[in-house]
């Protein structure tokens, strides 16, 4: 639903380049809601707005419901007639909401249709559908100023429905909110992308807001993907930094000589007894030194820290009867002096198969 082929985005600012976007390729498929996340600075809102063409891309491609904006755009300054008739079918939602303060609230949602050149009438009844929609039939008369940060968002995300869009962009749309009021909102766009069949790119420095509602994501650092993939995908990807960070798990090993190995559980691995016959099976003792387990997009998901004695040549069996099992297994240590291949580099050595979806 949205490509970006070699995204790049190279800001010249006062004699000084600064490279926002480096050579991104991204796919967010039909009807996912499509999470980015990354520090301040990673060069997020330069992606978004290069999807939408707010922001001109220095070089590569968009391609939006199989439109390719980037060659809609010309050579201009101004946006061609064209690109913005695309633009309607993109909706965007933004961190500190963006309303017109002398406007009541049905007049925000109006004014996209007004530039759509909507009838009156017209405009009065979709914003009317659109509020009962977000939840705020009841405030069609009230200002910006009188409503609730919750409240304000969810006007922005009606007005950011106005044009029918089949695609919805969110930079940070819960960031200015507390985490009851960021819940509800993300329940919101969860719904819209449900009823609507609307594909959601949303963009977060948080890692509870991909956890939620995001059916895969995307980890940016200095203008680049660095990972990227459906959340079974990420989980079932050995050594994933955004696993880690989704679903930390701690805890050092007791002593020497021990193998220390993070185990990922997911679908139907989740439920089965892996540990209890491993432990029979193999006659091994095994310590929990850290786990999270959670549900994400209605499933179980366990991650956990487990510690067995001897160094990792001892355990290489146990470990590969873990992995037939179907179980993500990244080495965190192999016990001191190892022969085995030291942590950060093990992780990479699963192999291709033992992969579960
Ligand atoms: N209009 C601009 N002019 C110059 N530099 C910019 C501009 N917008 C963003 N940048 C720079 O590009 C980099 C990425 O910024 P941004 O896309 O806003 O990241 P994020 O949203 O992940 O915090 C940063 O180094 C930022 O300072
Ligand atoms: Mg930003």
């Amino acid at each position: 639903m949205i490509t970006t082929t070699g995204l790049t985005k190279v800001y010249s600012a006062r004699g000084r380049e600064v490279t926002a976007l480096d050579g991104v390729d991204l796919h967010v498929r039909e009807g996912e809601v499509f999470g980015v996340i990354g520090q301040s600075g990673a060069g997020k809102s330069s992606l978004i707005r290069c999807v939408n063409l707010l922001e001109r891309p220095t070089s590569g491609t968009v391609t939006v419901a199989g439109q390719d904006l980037t060659a809609l755009a010309g050579r201009g300054r101004r946006a061609s007639r064209d690109l913005r008739a695309a633009r309607t079918r993109i909706g965007m939602v933004f961190q500190h909401f963006n309303l017109l303060s002398s406007r009541t609230v049905q007049d925000n949602v109006e004014l996209p249709l007004e530039i759509l050149g909507a009838s009156g009438a017209d405009r009065s009844r979709r914003a009317r559908e659109l509020l009962d929609l977000v939840g705020l039939a009841d405030k069609a008369a009230a200002y910006p100023g009188q409503l609730s940060g919750g409240q304000k968002q969810r006007v922005g995300i009606a007005r950011a429905l106005a044009g029918d869009p089949k695609v919805l962009l969110s930079d940070e749309a819960t960031s200015a909110l507390d985490p009851e009021t960021t819940r509800s909102i993300l329940r919101l766009l969860r719904d819209l992308n449900r009823e609507l069949g609307l594909t959601v790119l949303l963009i977060t420095h948080e890692m509870d807001v991909v956890k939620s509602v995001c059916d895969s994501a995307a980890l940016m650092r200095k203008g680049k993907i660095i990972e990227s993939g459906t959340v079974s995908e990420l989980l079932a990807t050995p050594g994933s930094e955004l696993t880690q960070e989704l679903f930390p798990v701690g805890g050092e090993p007791s002593g020497p000589d021990r193998t220390v190995l993070d185990v990922t559980f997911h679908g139907e691995t989740a439920t089965r007894p892996v540990i209890s016959r491993l432990s029979r099976t193999y006659n091994v003792d095994i310590s929990i030194l850290g786990a999270a387990m959670d549900t994400v997009g209605g499933r179980q998901i366990g991650r956990m820290r487990i510690e067995l004695p001897g160094r990792y040549e001892d355990n290489v069996v146990p470990i590969g009867f873990l992995r037939e099992q179907g179980l993500g297994i990244d080495v965190v240590d192999g016990g001191s002096g190892t022969a085995g291949p030291p942590a950060g580099v093990l992780p990479r050595t699963r192999a291709a198969g033992a992969v579960a979806k």
